[in-house]
């Protein structure tokens, strides 16, 4: 994909996807703002690139502060933007660990409330083409035990999209992007072949997965899309488990242990 002369806004981008996309976005032309907390990964990115193609903030997205401070900045560095993905997200359990109210928000905060900010703080430097991808997850429609925090964060980013979606019709496409189990340690020896097995396509997925997503919806090729959720989770979301098929079995909690 050639992004020459566009601007990537990618929150979270130290680490994982974000990070992926922070490199991809690079290789292929674009200039890149990115804000996350960790110092340290951010450094070893910052060393690889040109200050003039990567522009990194240190910060945490669930301040209102540090993003008009972000967003100040890729005004004065890049004066436009072409593409906003918000990418950061984190989890602090749900009700069973149980997740405090000020746990609680602060999940919100990052997942639902700094993709909102941004967008705001943002919209008067979008181009005519732009586009905004925010990062979901498989959890904001399905579930395991105790992941209030995070589903409910994903859940009301989908939500926002499709809202943003019809607010900003004409000037920016809004969709999103629901990844399943994506391998971000980069170390083959981290999963089991049961891991892979079980996916419908056999293997857990890759940053790159999301890349290319993420570019199909930034580019021209996907201009008649917007207010839409794309899963990819190598089929998991679509797969009818019952008990005793296709090499399943339910194995009930041990008394005590099952959730009330
Ligand atoms: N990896 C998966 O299997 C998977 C599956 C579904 C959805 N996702 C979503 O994809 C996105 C990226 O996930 P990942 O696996 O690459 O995560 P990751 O933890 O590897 O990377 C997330 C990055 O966001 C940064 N970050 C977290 N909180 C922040 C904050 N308050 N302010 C600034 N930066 C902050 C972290 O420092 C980190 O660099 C997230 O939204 C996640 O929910 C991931």
């Amino acid at each position: 994909m050639d992004f020459k002369d566009k601007v990537a806004v990618v929150t979270g981008g130290a680490n994982g996807i974000g990070r992926a996309l922070v490199e991809e976005f690079l290789k292929s032309g674009a200039r890149v703002a990115s804000i996350d907390l960790d110092r340290e990964a951010a450094q070893d990115l910052t060393s690889r690139f040109d200050r003039n193609q990567l522009f990194f903030m240190e910060g945490d997205v669930a301040i209102e502060s540090t993003l008009q401070q972000f967003a100040q900045a890729i005004r004065v560095q890049w004066g436009k933007v072409d593409y906003l993905i918000n990418n950061a997200c984190i989890s602090r359990g749900g009700i069973m660990t149980p997740c405090s109210f000020d746990d609680f928000n602060t999940v919100l905060r990052i997942g639902i409330t700094a993709p909102y900010l941004l967008t705001v703080l943002l919209q008067d430097s979008f181009t005519d083409q732009a586009s905004i991808v925010n990062i979901a997850s498989t959890r904001g429609t399905m579930s395991q035990p105790n992941t209030e925090s995070y589903s409910a964060a994903k859940g009301g980013l989908l939500a926002l999209t499709y809202a943003l979606s019809i607010s900003l019709a004409g000037r920016a496409r809004v969709n999103a992007i629901s990844p399943g189990w994506i391998d971000t340690t980069n170390d083959p020896a981290s999963f089991s072949s049961a891991d892979h097995l079980q996916h419908p396509v056999k293997r857990v997925g890759h940053p790159s997965d999301i890349v290319k997503m993420v570019f199909f919806l930034c580019s021209e090729a996907s201009s008649f899309m917007t207010g839409e959720n794309i899963t990819i989770d190598g089929g998991m979301s679509k797969q009818m488990i019952y008990h005793g098929e296709h090499g399943w079995t339910y194995q009930p909690p041990s008394e005590g242990t099952e959730p009330r």
